[in-house]
């Protein structure tokens, strides 16, 4: 049914659940699991220009910390597993990447890292919602 999952990950708790609940539907399909983290370039407008190649390497490398992560939890789940980092808007490259590789289902936490508790959707899954042109499972 899902030959391909997509699981938009930030590093936060919500994300991991999502990319567990992925893997465990991924193991009742037999689908692909794709986990991508989105370097977000508009935090870095927030940084001296000097500042911003070295602020850009570390995102980067903590969303390369959290995809391994996921990558060591998909071997006890026993399905086909890639990951991928972009660069740009995460709600934007979301679904771009949803449409190019053609996906099924995107499994999203409700929230992220900016977690605020009286949102019921944070900006990046409710625009996800909103924009994407597969199916979304929204994960709390
Ligand atoms: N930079 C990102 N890269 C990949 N996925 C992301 C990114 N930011 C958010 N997400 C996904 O969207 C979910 C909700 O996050 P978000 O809407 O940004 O909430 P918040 O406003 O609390 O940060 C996360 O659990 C994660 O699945
Ligand atoms: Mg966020």
């Amino acid at each position: 049914m899902y030959k391909h999952i997509l699981v938009p990950v930030d590093g936060s708790e919500t994300s991991f659940k999502a990319a567990r609940e992925a893997l465990q539907l991924a193991k009742l399909f037999g689908s692909k699991v794709i986990a991508l983290y989105v370097v977000d370039l508009r935090k870095l407008e927030e940084y001296e220009e000097a500042e911003k190649e070295q602020a850009k390497r570390k995102l980067r490398e903590f969303g390369v910390k959290a995809l391994e992560r996921i990558e060591d939890e998909s071997k006890k789940f026993d399905v086909v597993f890639e990951s991928m980092v972009k660069e740009g808007n995460p709600s934007e490259v979301i679904v771009e990447t949803a449409d190019q590789l053609e996906v099924e289902l995107i499994v999203i936490g409700t929230r992220g890292l900016t977690g605020l508790k009286r949102m019921v959707l944070g900006s990046t899954a409710y625009r996800v919602v909103e924009w994407a042109n597969c199916q979304v499972l929204v994960v709390k």
